[in-house]
């Protein structure tokens, strides 16, 4: 997730206004940021990496002259925050210049074609790509406008993008275009601006113009033009008045960034599909080779990791061994050697319990892979390999989005294993990633479907003193991260088990109306789960349950319900199955009169021991 800004304006002086607006888009990204303007049909460029502040401070953003430019402020996917990778990037010639957010599932490929052709590249991104090729494009064909340069371009790339672009050819126009990544243009009388969200313009103007997926935009001071990118054909769309108050700008309408990052989560899974199968291979490989396998992270990250456990059993059939970060040192730091892979896992990338874990690991010469949202943070610093999540800045404290992300990315080095130690056959592994594919679809339904439902349960459960939460197999990671959830954002004291372990003691708590979460996938365990289920409310337990569609037997036990899709596979479940729970602790903080954004006593990232 980056920011991407660009304005025409009639009058001033393009610089400080990119700069203000980059500013409100700090949210999507702040690991460098830079601008171009165009001026007597020369290029400016100023870029760093570092906060918006930082890079101000040291070389000024404002000073760069004319009355049209655009602007970036980046969250690393591809290539470290550095210089050099901040955006803009520029054609050989230094003429094109382009802003870019989203990931060019095909650059590789694209990137030796250009460099075959010629081309000379400066950054390890993946955008630079496009402005190579749309400097291709006209030097294949000098005549053709920048719009149908860069219209012609975008047809070659594989993968998400928003992109403004300007050239020197044609000084007075910004040419944007949107795939997945989100795009708006914001009018007045005296600008047009584009950008990846409302925020960044709102102070500016309150008429906005939505660009959908497959569209390309050119502004200038003449106005702006819509095509589609299939056929070139000109699309009319007028103006919408956005009366949203600054605050409720940034999050975007929703009341609060956890809600909003719910949200988000279909988006992320998405991005995290993009992921290069060459540094999944590679995190593969270790494991693979290791005499034993740690999966080490702290809070929400190591319940990601307890669930990966389970896939790297099941699917590779790969014992590994999920252990909370600030006890590692102890547990395994005398034995931990030459021949053990740690797999840390860490949001921030920052928390100082893991990566006091991986330093004591790394002096008894293990191998460290990292996966993380932090490109650019120590645990990317340490790794032999990592990996990056792509669910983009999270401001919620409690994780939502980042903890899905981790979860796909981790069945993805899951199945690789599986593939290269011969473990599951073609049709299931075909299934599966077939599956994989589907759930940002699927966790989209729960949240359009099962929102409001959830909203009533914690209406009805408000006043519980204490909750359970329950599940089996894989789901008990489910359970553990639910009950989280709950207790961090809601302030309940609440207790999670695997289902099975349930009668040998906590079942004692059980009263009549005791609110107990089953997590019920369709799965081996489900008859099994079914007994337990009878356990509780034979103590006149209420049970809450989240079950698969259609899932009869257990709808007639529940006291509520709360439905995901069918045909989920048991390794994947906790991606959907965690949703509802994430509502539910929303909701009930929302009940109780709590900001769920800002749990007292609670850091985003925990950098003490
Ligand atoms: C803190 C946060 C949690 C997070 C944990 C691990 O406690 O409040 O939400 O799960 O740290 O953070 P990490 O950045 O290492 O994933």
């Amino acid at each position: 997730m980056c920011g991407i800004f660009g304005c025409v304006l009639k009058e001033g002086n393009a610089a400080p206004v990119i700069h203000g607006s980059l500013k409100r888009l700090e949210y999507r990204g702040y690991d460098s940021v830079g601008e171009v303007t165009l001026h007597n049909g020369q290029i400016f460029i100023k870029k760093d990496q570092g906060k918006i502040d930082e890079v101000h401070k040291l070389h000024n953003l404002d000073d760069l002259p004319g009355n049209i430019g655009i602007g970036h402020t980046r969250w690393a996917t591809h290539g470290a925050p550095l210089q050099v990778n901040a955006h803009p990037h520029v054609d050989c010639s230094g003429q094109i210049a382009l802003v870019h957010n989203g990931i060019v599932e095909n650059f590789v490929e694209l990137k030796l074609e250009l460099e075959n052709r010629g081309h000379v590249f400066q950054s390890k991104t993946d955008t630079e790509v496009i402005v190579h090729l749309i400097e291709d494009v006209l030097n294949v064909n000098p005549s053709l406008s920048l719009t149908d340069a860069v219209l012609e371009t975008i047809k070659k790339l594989c993968g998400s993008y928003a992109i403004a672009v300007v050239s020197t050819k044609e000084p007075d126009k910004i040419v944007c275009a949107r795939n997945e990544s989100p795009l708006v243009i914001g009018v007045n009388e005296n600008a047009l601006y584009c950008a990846s969200d409302i925020p960044a313009f709102l102070p500016l103007t309150k008429k906005a113009v939505i660009i959908d997926d497959g569209e390309l935009v050119t502004l200038s001071l003449k106005g702006l033009e819509i095509r589609k990118i299939a056929d070139s054909s000109l699309v009319t769309r007028e103006p919408k008045l956005i009366d949203w108050t600054p605050e409720m700008a940034v999050k975007q309408g929703y009341p609060h960034f956890m809600i909003k990052e719910i949200h988000e989560q279909p988006d992320c899974l998405r991005n995290t599909l993009r992921l290069q199968e060459h540094y999944l291979d590679l995190m593969a490989t270790f494991p693979d080779r290791a005499r034993e396998v740690f999966l080490v992270a702290c809070g929400t990250s190591y319940h990601a990791c307890l669930a990966a456990s389970y896939m790297f059993s099941k699917l590779a059939f790969l014992a590994t061994y999920p252990v909370i970060a600030s006890e590692f040192i102890e547990q395994h730091g005398k034995s931990v050697n030459i021949d053990s892979t740690i797999l840390a896992v860490s949001q921030s990338g920052e928390t100082a319990d893991t990566l006091a874990a991986v330093n004591c690991a790394r002096q008894r010469a293990a191998t460290i892979l990292g996966l993380t949202n932090a490109i650019g943070s120590t645990l990317t610093r340490v790794s032999r390999v990592y990996i990056g999540q792509q669910s983009g800045p999270e401001i919620g404290v409690a994780a939502t989005k980042t903890f899905t992300s981790q979860l796909s990315v981790m069945a993805q080095i899951a199945l690789r294993l599986a593939k290269k130690r011969g473990k599951v056959s073609q049709d299931e592994m075909d299934y599966l990633a077939d599956r994989l594919q589907k759930l940002p679809d699927i966790v989209k339904t729960i949240i359009e479907t099962q929102e409001e439902k959830v909203k009533q349960i914690a209406k009805k459960y408000k006043e519980a003193k204490t909750f359970f939460f329950l599940g089996r197999g894989i789901s008990t990671a489910t359970a553990y991260e639910g009950r989280l959830k709950l207790m961090e954002i809601a302030y309940v004291p609440a207790i999670a088990f695997p289902a099975g372990e349930s009668k040998h003691g906590p079942i004692s708590l059980i009263e009549p109306g005791f609110p107990v979460v089953f997590i019920c996938p369709k799965d081996e365990a489900h008859k099994t789960l079914i007994g337990n289920i009878m356990e509780m409310k034979a103590r006149g337990a209420s049970i809450i349950a989240v079950i698969e569609e259609g899932d009869e037997e257990i709808k007639n036990l529940a006291d509520d319900y709360i439905e995901v899709p069918k045909d989920i596979p048991e390794v994947l479940s906790p991606i959907p199955f965690i949703i509802p729970l994430q509502l539910l602790a929303y909701y009930m903080a929302v009940e109780r009169g709590f900001n769920p954004d800002t749990p007292r006593n609670l850091a985003k990232s925990v950098t003490v021991k």
